[in-house]
């Protein structure tokens, strides 16, 4: 078995406790923005696999708890988990690392042991603690460097290897009518691809039109789906068709869309079985990013239906599929996914 050190949005430790075991993982221990679980130990064909954490942004796939003392044992049990991370490999590229602590007062005691560990991994192996990098921010799914938390006195959880889960903070745009702009442009980051020329979309509950403003200012036709007004850069867009009709009763015309886009606030499974489901099994579209508003119920069953085999299974339909809570999500989460 191993330990995984999953993190997320503050608040939601608790949901993704309950999520872990539908992809296997049982949690031992939770913190502010975190959780520990135990795991089956991955093959390396596996740690390239995406296992569908939904409430998790990024996981240390070999954490360990180490009990530490004063600064001094907290510095040396750095030291210790980056020689273990790197033990047997020439190092030649700069490499993450990540120290944080889980309140103020713990960070304080981490200040003083930080110090103390930059200066005895120099002694100790100079040439790895010049390539110590604490703001390399390049994206990246896996990288092996040294992640490590204090969460109590005495305790630390360490682990040199960290796959994200694509989650980021997106730029506006300043035609953009509305935040959820944010939203469907860091989608297109997950499912690893976004509408282009000469692809049309569907966009379900579109005003005031962030996402059918992002779609057609990439050069896809949208047919933008609400009785409401488009505002901003997407009343009037070139790329925009505008038609007040209701979500739930719009069909496409002919062959259907290369997107479906939805983003409605309505009870999940009303857009699971009216929009989504009957979108794909009609073969209407071949992508789809559709946000779901879990606030007012447990998203925990939901998962189970959206991962599962049964009737509301969006995994037995799909050649991709992604779940996740976006960084721009409040209490909503994302699916994004491509159709058989
Ligand atoms: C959260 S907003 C969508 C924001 C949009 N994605 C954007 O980027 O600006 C939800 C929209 O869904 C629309 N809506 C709700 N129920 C609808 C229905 N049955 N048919 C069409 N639109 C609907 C609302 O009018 C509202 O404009």
């Amino acid at each position: 078995m191993s330990q995984h050190l999953h993190t997320c949005k503050p608040g939601f430790e608790s949901i993704l406790a309950r999520e872990l075991p539908l992809h296997g993982e049982q949690a031992t221990r939770q913190g502010p923005g975190w959780v520990l679980a135990e795991a089956q130990d991955s093959t390396d064909a596996e740690l390239g696999t995406d296992p569908g954490f939904c409430f998790a942004d990024a996981s240390v796939l070999d954490a360990r708890l180490v009990e530490v003392g004063s600064a001094n044992q907290t510095a040396e049990a750095l030291c210790q988990a980056v020689w273990q991370g790197f033990q047997g490999q020439g190092v030649a590229e700069p490499w993450r690392l990540r120290l944080l602590a889980d309140d103020e007062e713990l960070n304080g005691r981490l200040r003083v042991a930080r110090t103390e560990f930059r200066k005895r991994l120099r002694r100790k192996m100079g040439r790895v603690a010049s390539l110590a990098d604490e703001e390399l921010m390049d994206r990246c799914d896996l990288w092996q460097g040294l992640y490590a938390r204090l969460v109590g006195y005495g305790e630390l959880l360490a682990g040199n290897r960290v796959r994200e889960w694509g989650q980021r903070r997106m730029k506006d745009h300043p035609g953009a009518p509305s935040r959820s702009f944010l939203k469907v442009e860091e989608a297109y980051g997950i499912l690893g691809r976004e509408p282009g020329p000469r692809e049309s979309v569907v966009d379900l509950g579109a005003a005031p039109g962030g996402w059918s403003f992002s779609a057609a200012e990439k050069g896809a036709t949208v047919q933008a789906i609400d009785n409401g007004p488009l505002k901003g850069g997407a009343a009037g867009h070139p790329g925009i068709r505008h038609l007040r009709e209701d979500a739930f009763r719009y069909r496409p015309a002919g062959k259907g869309a290369d997107w479906l886009f939805c983003d409605m606030i309505e009870s999940p499974y009303r857009v699971l079985d009216e929009i989504l489901l009957p979108w794909l099994d009609g073969g209407w579209c071949r992508h789809f990013v559709v946000n779901l508003k879990v606030g007012k119920m447990d998203p925990i069953p939901l998962l189970g239906h959206l991962w599962g085999e049964g009737e509301r299974s969006l995994r037995s339909r799909c050649r991709v599929l992604r779940i996740r809570q976006l960084f721009h999500d409040r209490e909503e989460i994302t699916c994004v996914g491509e159709s058989h």
